[in-house]
């Protein structure tokens, strides 16, 4: 059980290495959501708080960003990342998701970011959330799902040997209830309340040799993820192939010149 809470990947530590990992595409991707100057933003289940700061600027001094999450020590790491910006127009809120939706006040925009997954009812959290809110607001669901990953070269064999376990255990035997391949269903979200507007849309990330110290340990993350996930229902044989591969930071996969890792997120933005 202690091993398998590890596959978490909520803590600070996991969630600063993928930010650093992507930060190159990080401003391109929040600036292709169309947040306006002083729109109020709510970062739902915000952890570390490793999107505010790009928030806070893309809504200027005459908007404002509340963070929430129910963690008090990624609550402590946003507090310490947020309070060194010149920004004062931010605050951060100890609470669980589903007590606060009943007393949720007005947002322009509710971002829900690599979080959705974590609720038994993703659709159920959507809706509530969609009917606190006021006309023509947005709600922005992200996430990932384990399996929309591409990475060469591997054995596709093994491969899907250790997808299919891990998905397997996913649905079956998932004693920390959240869905690491909650991915595929962001599309369908906007079908839980009847929104005026919804737009789904994808964001893919690219990485090739040489890889940087981040992202080859995203990447090693990623597989060992899997592999954890997979627990026994994977072969012993398989397992060993991936961790030694993969391992971060000397593993073969790191000196192939043709490696590449492509990651896909799946986005939905709904509008009431
Ligand atoms: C994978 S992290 C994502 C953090 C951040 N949105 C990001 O993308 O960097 C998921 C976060 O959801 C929070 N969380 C999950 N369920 C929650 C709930 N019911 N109420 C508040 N926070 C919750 C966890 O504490 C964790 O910080």
């Amino acid at each position: 059980m202690d091993s398998y809470k590890k596959l978490d990947m909520a803590s600070t530590d996991w969630l600063t290495t993928h930010f650093l990992a992507k930060s190159a595409d990080r401003l391109r991707a929040l600036a292709s959501l169309h947040i306006e100057p002083g729109c109020r933003i709510l970062d739902l289940c915000c952890g570390p708080g490793l999107y505010i700061p790009y928030l806070l600027d893309l809504v200027g001094p005459s908007g404002h960003v509340t963070g929430i999450d129910y963690d008090p020590i990624s609550l402590d790491a946003a507090h310490r990342r947020l309070r060194t910006l010149p920004h004062h127009n931010w605050d951060l809120k100890h609470v669980d998701v589903n007590e606060y939706v009943n007393e949720m006040p007005d947002f322009d925009v509710v971002l829900i970011f690599n979080s959705i997954g974590y609720f038994r009812d993703p659709f159920r959290v959507t809706a509530r959330i969609a009917e606190r809110l006021p006309s023509g607001s947005s709600i922005i669901i992200k996430d990932f799902d384990l399996e929309s990953v591409f990475i060469h070269p591997r054995e596709l064999q093994l491969w899907c040997e250790l997808l299919q376990a891990a998905k397997r255990r996913n649905d079956s035997d998932n004693p920390v209830s959240f869905d690491n391949f909650f991915g595929r269903k962001i599309h369908t979200l906007h079908q839980c309340y009847p929104f005026s507007f919804h737009r789904n849309e994808v964001w893919t990330q690219l990485m090739t040799y040489p890889f940087n110290h981040f992202q080859a340990e995203y990447i090693w993350r990623n597989v060992e993820c899997l592999v954890k996930q997979s627990g026994n229902e994977c072969s012993r044989a398989t397992a060993g192939y991936f961790l030694d591969f993969f391992r971060f930071p000397k593993g073969e996969f790191f000196t192939k010149s043709d490696a590449i890792f492509v990651e896909t997120e799946y986005l939905t933005c709904v509008r009431k």
